[in-house]
C-alpha cells in the first residue's frame, strides 16, 4: 500500500535541496566557530553568511538574529527572557498572550506565573481571530510582553498581526509573534509587521528538525535563559549548530517558491469533502488562513478515530496538533472558539505541503467518504441538528 503524508503542520519532510545543502555542510564544517583557528573560522564563515541569508529573507538585520534549537525554544526565549528581565529590574511584569497559542507560547508564560509575573489570555472569536482592542483594554503600565501567534496551527487561521503589534506598542508593550507556520511557507517580512520579536522554526518548512531562530529587533533586550559561553552575543549559549543554522536559512529562502498553488490543492480537497460528506463543517477563518490547513468538523465521529481509518487507508493525518494527540481532552483551540467538547472531539487537521498532488487530494477525498461511512455504520448517531444544517 502506498502512504501520503497530510500532516504538514506536525512537521514537512525536509526539501531535497535543503537536504543536499545540509549533508554538505556537516561534510565541510569540522570546527567549532567560537575557535580562532583556521577550521573554527571556516565554520564562523558558514554561520554568518546563514545568518545574513536569513535576514534576507525576513528583512531584518543579521545582528538581529539568534539561532536556536527551534520554535519552542525560541518562544521560551522571547516570553522567558523579556518576561526574568522585568521581574528582575522593575519587580512586576504582565504578559498577554490568547487562548489559542501553541503550547510552547501558553507554558513558557504559565512558567513565568510561577515565577511571579501575571498572565492576561485573551479570547478569540468563533474563527479563531484575536481583537486589536482586546489587546489596547488588556495593557496595563507594568505589561512587558503581548505574545500573539502569527497562524494558529491546528485551524491556520492567521492573525492580524501587525494590527496587534500596533496596539501593543502603542501601549508601551513588546510585541512578540510565534511565526513558526509562517515563515518559510510564505515571505514574512518582520520590519513590515512591525513586530519586536518572532519565533521561526526549520521543520514546518523543509528545513531540519532542532533548528530556528528567534528575531529580536535592535534595542529590545531581554535576559538569557541559556546560560554558558559567550554565544550568539551573549543571548544563547552553546555551540552553534552551522550546518542547521545553514539549513534552516536554505529553507526559508527558498520554501515559498515551493509552496506556491497548495492552496489549490486544499480548496480542491475542502470542496471534495464538504460536498461528499454530510455533517462536514470546516472550522477556522476561512478568509484568513493557512494556504496548506484545512480543519473540518466531523458530527458523531472521533477525530482519532477518523486518524486510524485514514492511516489504514494510507493517509496521514491529524486531530489536533501533533504536540497534543495522546491527550484525551479535546484541543484547547478548538474549545476557545467556542466548541463544545464532542464536536471538538469530531475535528481533523489535514496539512498540505509541496509533495501533495491533485492525485493524491483526489485519493485522500474518496478516502474520508469511505472512512466516514464504515465509522458512521459501525457506531451510527443521529447528525445534531447544528451539522444537519452545515
Ligand atoms: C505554532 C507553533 N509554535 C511552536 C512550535 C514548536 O516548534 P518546534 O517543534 O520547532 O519546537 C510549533 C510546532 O508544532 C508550532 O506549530
Amino acid at each position: 500500500m502506498s502512504h501520503y503524508y497530510f500532516d504538514h503542520n506536525a512537521t514537512s519532510p525536509v526539501a531535497p535541496g535543503v537536504l543536499q545543502c545540509l549533508v554538505d555542510s556537516i561534510a565541510e564544517v569540522s570546527g567549532n566557530a567560537s575557535s580562532i583557528h583556521y577550521y573554527g573560522q571556516a565554520a564562523k564563515r558558514k554561520l554568518e553568511g546563514a545568518r545574513r541569508k536569513l535576514a534576507g529573507s525576513l528583512g531584518c538585520d543579521p545582528r538581529e538574529l539568534v539561532f536556536t534549537s527551534g520554535g519552542t525554544e525560541s518562544d521560551n526565549l522571547a516570553i522567558l527572557g523579556v518576561g526574568r528581565k522585568a521581574l528582575r529590574e522593575t519587580g512586576r511584569a504582565h504578559v498577554v498572550t490568547s487562548a489559542i497559542e501553541h503550547p510552547a507560547v501558553l507554558n513558557a508564560c504559565t512558567q513565568l506565573e510561577r515565577e511571579g509575573a501575571q498572565l492576561t489570555v485573551l479570547p478569540v472569536d468563533g474563527v479563531g481571530r484575536v481583537e486589536p482592542g482586546d489587546v489596547k483594554r488588556a495593557l496595563r503600565p507594568d505589561t512587558c510582553l503581548v505574545s500573539i501567534h502569527h497562524a494558529n496551527n491546528e485551524i491556520g487561521t492567521i492573525e492580524p498581526v501587525a494590527k496587534l503589534a500596533k496596539a501593543a506598542r502603542e501601549g508601551g508593550a513588546l510585541f512578540h509573534t510565534d511565526a513558526v507556520q509562517t515563515v518559510g511557507r510564505t515571505p514574512v517580512d518582520a520590519r513590515v509587521l512591525g513586530i519586536d520579536l518572532m519565533s521561526i522554526g526549520g521543520h514546518k518548512c523543509g528545513g531540519p528538525k532542532g533548528v530556528g531562530a528567534l528575531y529580536i529587533r535592535k534595542g529590545v533586550e531581554l535576559d538569557a535563559i541559556l546560560h554558558g559561553g559567550h554565544h550568539e552575543r551573549d543571548r544563547r549559549a552553546g555551540t552553534e549548530n552551522v550546518p542547521g543554522a545553514v539549513a534552516l536559512a536554505a529553507a526559508i529562502s527558498g520554501g515559498p517558491d515551493l509552496w506556491i498553488g497548495i492552496a489549490g490543492l486544499r480548496d480542491r480537497l475542502e470542496r471534495g469533502v464538504l460536498a461528499r460528506v454530510p455533517g462536514t463543517r470546516l472550522n477556522g477563518d476561512p478568509s484568513s488562513r493557512l494556504s496548506n490547513t484545512s480543519n473540518i468538523a466531523f458530527d458523531g465521529i472521533g477525530g482519532e478515530a477518523m486518524v486510524i481509518s485514514l492511516d489504514l487507508r494510507g493517509y496521514a493525518v491529524s486531530s489536533g496538533s501533533a504536540c497534543s494527540s495522546g491527550a484525551v481532552e479535546p484541543s484547547h483551540v478548538l474549545l476557545a472558539l467556542g466548541m463544545d467538547k464532542q464536536t471538538a472531539r469530531s475535528c481533523v487537521r489535514f496539512s498540505l505541503g509541496p509533495g501533495n498532488t491533485v492525485e493524491q487530494v483526489d485519493g485522500l477525498i474518496e478516502a474520508v467518504a469511505d472512512s466516514v461511512a464504515h465509522l458512521r455504520r459501525v457506531s451510527p448517531a443521529p447528525l445534531t441538528r447544528e451539522f444537519a444544517h452545515a
